[in-house]
């Protein structure tokens, strides 16, 4: 690891904006928090969970590619430096490693009928996720155990084939917002697309459907709110054209340079909608953006190649 670079200090009165958002290092950056004197309160968006980490002077703490983190808490007293440190193993452009592992480590049930799904459903604790796979629609129980679930179980459809249904389903050890959620999706969607790379045939069919269905929720439910609430026509403008340009790749992923073109941009793309696009939206929408939760995350992904 060589190391680049060391941030000047930050304390409560001039912390960046950005250090209180979720972000995420570059994919073969490596960030290192270092304190300095006081207390603060770091989250990160782990595959399972949101976990909170107290670190206290002298503390210091990796954050590896990839890994959306966020100051959640920073003390009067508190001061810390940030060091950059490049990973020159790993490619720039290669998916990030951190999030490949919310597929490849999630456990996987087979299920056979409504009541066996219910019961993976149900035993699902706090915190955990599996990706559950039936020969029939699941949608309808898993939308209605969401309903029951505090906002706190959710799914990622991966597959609605005629008779290959899957989904990886996520308890969540606290309510997922909308705009959390988005995120979390993202970090599937390049899970998806890292064993897309390794030529797995059946992550190269769910990164479609992924990817068709977060594409649909943001151009038909998201970008409409956000408009009608003064969000900034010339910005969505530019988003529509990005997804245009992913769409158009993702046909071409075993060439090289539009496999390039397509993590790079899919990456820059996911970076800007969390850091600057979807607080933007939330902080417009409200408590509006409670209503429009349900219909996004209940939304499955048969429903998306109708709509194109
Ligand atoms: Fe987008
Ligand atoms: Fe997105």
């Amino acid at each position: 690891m060589r190391k680049l670079g060391r941030s000047r200090r930050y304390s409560l009165s001039d912390l960046p904006e950005r250090l209180r958002r979720w972000h995420a290092p570059r994919a073969n950056r490596w960030e290192r928090l270092c304190v300095i004197a006081g207390r603060l309160a770091v989250e990160a968006l782990e595959a399972d969970a949101i976990t909170v980490q107290i670190l206290i002077a002298a503390d210091t703490r990796w954050i590896a590619p990839g890994l959306r983190w966020r100051i959640a808490e920073l003390g009067e007293e508190a001061q810390f430096e940030l060091e950059i440190h490049a990973d020159d193993a790993s490619s720039a452009s290669a998916p990030q490693s951190v999030r490949a592992v919310l597929l490849d480590e999630a456990g996987s049930a087979q299920v056979d009928d409504v009541q066996s799904l219910d019961a993976v459903l149900r035993s699902l604790e706090p915190g955990h996720r599996r990706i559950v796979r039936a020969g029939f629609d699941i949608g309808p129980v898993v939308r209605a155990a969401m309903a029951d679930g505090g906002g706190m179980l959710c799914w990622h459809p991966l597959d609605a084939g005629p008779d290959a249904h899957a989904a990886l389903i996520v308890r969540a050890s606290r309510t997922v917002g909308l705009v959390e959620y988005l995120g979390r999706d993202h970090a599937v969607i390049e899970a998806a697309l890292a064993g897309a790379l390794r030529g797995d045939a059946e992550r190269g069919r769910w990164l479609r459907n992924l990817l068709a269905r977060h594409l649909w929720i943001e151009e038909e439910l998201l970008f409409p709110a956000w408009l009608g609430v003064g969000g900034n026509p010339g910005w969505e403008r530019g988003l529509r054209n990005e997804h245009t340009r992913l769409r158009r790749d993702l046909e071409h992923l075993d060439d090289a340079v539009a496999r390039r073109r397509f993590l790079l941009l899919l990456d820059g793309h996911d970076e800007k909608e969390e850091q600057i696009v979807y607080p933007d939206i939330l902080a417009r929408l409200g408590d509006a953006a409670a209503a429009l939760t349900p219909r996004a995350i209940g939304r499955g992904v048969a429903q998306d190649h109708a709509g194109g």
